[in-house]
């Protein structure tokens, strides 16, 4: 079996864990925090980080910036219908609307064009996703932000090792946030996420935030004599052996996207004759090679292809449903009733397997049966 994903895991890395574990398991988190994010800096030239925080997963990281931006009923964010749940979640609960806007055919991305239909007076914030690690458009949702006056959160859930402008995914919203869940090119051994700020006044919310809405932070520098219950706020942090797992494995990172990445052109290169048949791909080169998908034509029944190739031993896998068409994005969503772009790629995408450990002659194997099958 070809199988879709295969998270990145060694033996060397649990056992290294594990050591670090028998030595000491109830190591200081911060300490750890502080030397990952050295690793961050070292292995995807993340440069200046203001601040990075080590989350149970990208859902928590942005359940914290809908708290730290004090978001709340009657308040507007506008964002993808084709997204995870978990973007909207976050904003949802804080009972804000959710403005649903469309993508772009040739990347899956927000739309600007659509985003700014949706701007209004309410408007909070602006959170794209940057879908497979392709980019969004950041400037032009910025300059849109501006006149809004709102902000642009990153849902960089997709973008372990891609950059805008030579400037890696998340770092450039006001908030950003990575995920390490499995499924993504790195993990942090099952489930996780990041959350990265500019701003010292954010942060002092966001740090109250994530210790149960506590001031414990600036009470474990000294700063205050003991701690109170200062805001609403959960327990969020990634847990010590994850972090671990996450310090370890983030030094294969070059090596996982580079292979990710070389994976990710023989597809392009090998299916995109297939443009004659109506099939299209990403218009845009991959930089982590994360997801890559084929849009099928107009007619051609999804189920069935992706059933023979299944027969072949080869596992692929569709994407999200429009949030704007499920009964909870009905309850809390806002703005057209129909997204063209987003409807029809929901319909017709089609993710290809793609992992460190797939080979070139599976990856051959995978071409193949695509291109018989459209002969
Ligand atoms: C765009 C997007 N946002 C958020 C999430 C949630 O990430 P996590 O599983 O780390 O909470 C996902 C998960 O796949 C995602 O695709």
């Amino acid at each position: 079996m070809i199988r879709y994903h295969v998270p990145y895991w060694t033996s060397s890395i649990m056992s290294e864990v594990s050591d670090q574990l028998s030595v000491n398991p109830f190591q200081s988190h911060e300490q750890l925090a502080k030397s990952t994010t050295e690793q961050f800096k070292d292995h995807f030239g993340y440069g200046e980080i203001g601040y990075q925080y080590f989350l149970s997963s990208a859902t928590a990281a942005l359940e914290v910036m809908a708290l730290a931006l004090e978001i709340g009923a009657g308040d507007e964010v506008i964002m993808p219908s084709f997204t995870h749940v978990s973007t909207a979640n976050a904003f949802a609960r804080r009972g804000a609307v959710l403005k649903f806007a469309d993508i772009e055919m040739e990347t899956l991305n927000l739309d600007p064009a659509s985003v700014e239909r949706q701007l209004s007076q309410r408007t909070k914030a602006i959170v794209p996703i940057h879908y497979g690690g392709i980019p969004v458009d950041l400037e032009a949702f910025q300059a849109i932000a501006d006149i809004g006056r709102c902000v642009v959160l990153e849902d960089a859930s997709h973008g372990i090792g891609a950059n805008y402008n030579g400037k890696a995914l998340g770092l450039h919203g006001e908030m950003g946030c990575l995920s390490f869940h499995q499924t993504k090119n790195l993990t942090a051994g099952g489930s996780g996420g990041c959350l990265f700020l500019n701003s010292p006044e954010l942060n002092q919310r966001v740090e109250t935030i994530i210790s149960h809405g506590t001031n414990r932070m600036a009470f474990l520098r000294g700063e205050i004599p003991k701690y109170e219950w200062c805001s609403l706020g959960s327990e969020y942090e990634m847990p010590l052996y994850q972090l671990l797992f996450l310090n370890r494995a983030v030094a294969k990172m070059e090596w996982i996207t580079k292979r990710r990445v070389k994976l990710w052109n023989l597809y392009l290169n090998s299916l995109r004759s297939l443009t004659e048949k109506g099939l299209s791909f990403s218009s845009r080169s991959s930089e982590n090679g994360h997801i890559f998908y084929l849009l099928l034509p107009g007619g051609v029944d999804r189920k069935a292809f992706m059933g023979s190739l299944l027969e072949e031993g080869i596992e692929t896998s569709t994407h999200y449903t429009p949030l704007h068409t499920t009964a909870m994005g009905i309850q809390y969503g806002r703005g057209p009733n129909r997204l063209y772009n987003t409807e029809t790629v929901s319909e017709r995408i089609v993710r290809l397997p793609l992992h460190h450990l797939l080979t070139e002659g599976e990856l051959e194997h995978v071409v193949s049966k695509i291109i018989d099958y459209f002969k």
